[in-house]
């Protein structure tokens, strides 16, 4: 997919005889050398690889520009019946610090996690080790003692401050769609995420925020 793109910048005529070596050598020049050319800063193997999630960030906010090739390339993403269920609420300046604040207050109260999709019942076998790991190494990183519960639940608590991030991106989808929806979803949001990562943007999926849909619905 991210070569159709590179090969849109080229008229029409050139698209199957682009050598695979100029490609790559395009790709190592910096980025400032070829500004009409961004698509060519990363490929697919970059952008997997180097992919991570993102659990604080700058303030600054992603240029609008940015924010539209982001959702140029996502968009490409396949899904059943070509229905492309994907709709994205996205925050910006003013309006991501009221619903960090409202979300964070939220959450802080107590409130109790009512998800439209119920939350995983159970953790067994490998899926609990590896989701013990994650949990470990993510305390360790961040200097939490193992049997710190009050720092841990301030953490997680992290979630609900978008981890200082510009924006949140809010994907949701008609409910009439069913399970089907929700998978098309899931391919967006890692198409989305990758796309991210092209454009030298970090990011996060939050399943933490869905845990009130109905919060959420009533905020926007
Ligand atoms: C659907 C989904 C929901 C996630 N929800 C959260 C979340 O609520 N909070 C969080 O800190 N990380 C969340 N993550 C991030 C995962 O923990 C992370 O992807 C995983 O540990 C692998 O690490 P990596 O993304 O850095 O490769 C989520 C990831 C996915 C794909």
């Amino acid at each position: 997919m991210i070569l159709v793109e590179e090969c849109k910048l080229f008229p029409h005529t050139l698209i199957f005889i682009i050598p695979s070596f100029l490609i790559s050598l395009l790709r190592s020049f910096p980025p400032s050398l070829i500004p009409s050319f961004p698509e060519f800063r990363h490929g697919l193997r970059y952008c997997v690889r180097e992919r991570y999630s993102a659990r604080m960030f700058k303030p600054d906010p992603v240029p609008g520009e940015t924010l539209a090739r982001i959702l140029e390339l996502a968009q490409h993403t396949p899904s059943w019946c070509n229905c492309q269920p994907w709709q994205l609420v996205i925050t910006c300046g003013e309006a991501t610090e009221r619903f960090r604040g409202a979300i964070y207050e939220h959450a802080r109260s107590g409130a109790k996690p009512q998800p439209d999709f119920p939350f995983p019942s159970a953790y067994l076998g490998a899926y609990r080790e590896r989701r013990k790991v994650c949990g470990v190494q993510l305390y360790q990183a961040l200097g939490i003692g193992k049997d710190d519960r009050a720092a841990a639940a301030e953490q997680s608590l992290e979630n609900f401050r978008l981890f200082g991030a510009p924006h949140v991106a809010i994907v949701t989808t008609d409910e009439a769609l069913g399970v089907y929806g929700a998978i098309d979803c899931g391919l967006y949001v890692a198409n989305f995420l990758l796309a991210a990562r092209n454009f030298g943007v970090d990011t996060i999926a939050q399943a933490a925020l869905a845990s009130y849909p109905d919060f959420i619905r009533s905020f926007f």
